[in-house]
């Protein structure tokens, strides 16, 4: 539950006064306080919560999405202080103090170089991995604003497409790097 709506409680009340052991526990623990997109959230969660479901199911933010679980397939990368992480791998703990931008952030309107050259190269097939890949391809060209063909396989080379779409996410990448 995120805190900024709805602070410590969970809706049940067991005790005269109205709060129960529950509320009284998290009085005593600080709650994750995780910046996402630059707004704090109080995260009423257990510190080793993977940031990803902390992101989808308590903050709201569905775009980045759940693939493996594990690491293996890059769908739910965002940015932590700008470089890409794996959010199904980072807990709560981790993010902890740092900039989480999830794809909903990293432009007001859609307009990231990396978004419009996805748009005009037509990559999405299903979409389903396609925040991932932007957000993994948006680090790329932060670190390295004109990479080689070699660094763009190498940097993408953790994001799975089912659909088959990496021709076009590499002319994306380098549409974008040129400044499209
Ligand atoms: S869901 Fe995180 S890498 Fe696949
Ligand atoms: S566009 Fe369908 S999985 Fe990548």
């Amino acid at each position: 539950m995120d805190a900024r709506v709805e602070p410590g409680h969970d809706g049940t009340r067991d005790k005269a006064d109205g709060t129960d052991d529950t509320q009284a526990i998290r009085g005593r623990i600080p709650l994750p306080q995780i910046k996402i997109n630059g707004v704090e959230h109080a995260i009423d969660a257990d510190p080793q919560m993977p940031l990803l479901w902390a992101i989808r199911d308590i903050v709201g933010l569905t775009g980045t999405k759940f693939g493996c679980g594990v690491g293996a397939c890059g769908a739910c990368t965002v940015h932590m202080d700008n470089e890409a992480v794996r959010s199904c791998l980072t807990t709560l703990a981790d993010a902890q103090g740092h900039e989480i931008v999830t794809i909903e952030g990293l432009s007001g309107d859609g307009t990231h170089p990396v978004q419009r050259a996805w748009q005009a190269n037509n990559v999405p097939q299903c979409g389903y991995c396609q925040a991932g890949q932007i957000m993994q391809a948006a680090a790329l060209i932060k670190q390295t604003p004109k990479p080689s063909d070699q660094q763009i396989v190498d940097a993408m080379s953790g994001n799975i497409c089912r659909c088959g779409t990496y021709q076009r996410i590499r002319q994306a990448i380098k549409s974008a790097a040129e400044g499209v």
